[in-house]
């Protein structure tokens, strides 16, 4: 297992373990049990996915030390703004049943999200947040907040995988000097990925299967991953990525599977920002 660092030294295992469409909590905490004992020590959930509490309890009862597993969490739309989030990032340690948080998320650019960002500065700084980052920020966005944030974010959590491979965003995060994460880092199973002919043939160099593949060109890109499985086997084969190395030739044959879209989410139209606004995940 590689790390990365933050700007202010903060390391992040690369390679960690998302919980999104888990709501169960019985569910989300054996699945996360699971994890742990595959080796996973790097959590990613968010108030909106109805689980932190799950993966508090998860993390107690593992015999795992606190500071032996990094979470992250975010705060959803209808609290992003100052007040607001100062308010969230409260609720999510109280849920989680934690002092503090590895990492904590905007989880859009969406709404007063300049106020919410002073709100996870302030967190920082009080010591409840060891380090602090934005998801789904397009360049324009990222570029526009590192230039006008006294702390300028040190991760951005985006779409990426071979189907959409964001190279413009990471190239505006490199000079920014902030870490790229990516969801979806499978395609949520979208564009045949896990039979893709190219990902395929690619693995069976190394013994590998597409999955591994596809995550595997995502860390030698410098970018971290939280690839999401409810299945043991899976959750060791996604993990299985560190004892191979892709080739110059098989980076560049997966280039041009680039198709510059997401299939998933479509933060362009209007339809999709209403519904995330509309998404209340408490009273
Ligand atoms: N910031 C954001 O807006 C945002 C958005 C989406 C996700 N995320 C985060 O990123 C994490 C990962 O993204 P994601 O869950 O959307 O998608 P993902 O990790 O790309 O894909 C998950 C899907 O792939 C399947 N899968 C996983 N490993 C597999 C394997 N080796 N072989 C075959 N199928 C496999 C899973 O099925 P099974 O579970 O049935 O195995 C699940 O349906 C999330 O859990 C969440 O923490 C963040």
């Amino acid at each position: 297992m590689e790390y990365v660092t933050f700007s202010n030294g903060v390391r992040m295992p690369q390679e960690g373990f998302g919980v999104f469409q888990i709501p169960d909590h019985k569910e989300a905490k054996r699945v996360l049990l699971d994890a742990f004992e595959c080796g996973y020590r790097m959590v990613d959930t968010a108030a909106a996915y109805m689980n932190e509490r799950a993966v508090g309890e998860a993390v107690r009862e593992s015999g795992l030390k606190r500071e032996e597993v990094f979470v992250t969490s975010k705060i959803w739309v209808q609290d992003i703004g100052y007040e607001k989030t100062k308010k969230a990032i409260d609720r999510s340690l109280a849920e989680l049943g934690f002092d503090y948080l590895d990492l904590m998320l905007l989880h859009q650019p969406m709404g007063d999200y300049y106020g919410g960002w002073r709100a996870l500065e302030e967190g920082l700084k009080e010591g409840k947040l060891r380090a602090i980052g934005m998801a789904n920020c397009y360049p324009h966005v990222i570029a526009d907040l590192c230039l006008t944030a006294e702390v300028k974010p040190m991760l951005n959590q985006v779409e990426i995988h071979p189907f959409f491979q964001q190279q413009k965003n990471l190239d505006t995060m490199k000079e920014f000097g902030v870490v790229p994460q990516a969801w979806g880092s499978l395609a949520e199973g979208k564009f045949g990925i896990f039979t893709h002919p190219v990902l395929t043939a690619i693995g069976k160099k190394y013994g590998k299967s597409a999955a591994q593949v596809a995550l595997r060109w995502s860390v030698q890109r410098g970018i971290a991953v939280i690839p999401k499985t409810t299945h043991k086997e899976r959750m060791k084969e996604n993990l299985a990525i560190w004892d191979f190395t892709l080739s110059d030739e098989d980076m560049r044959a997966i280039e041009p599977l680039d198709t510059g879209r997401s299939e998933i989410v479509d933060h362009f139209d209007p339809a999709f920002v209403k519904m995330l606004h509309a998404l209340k995940v408490h009273k």
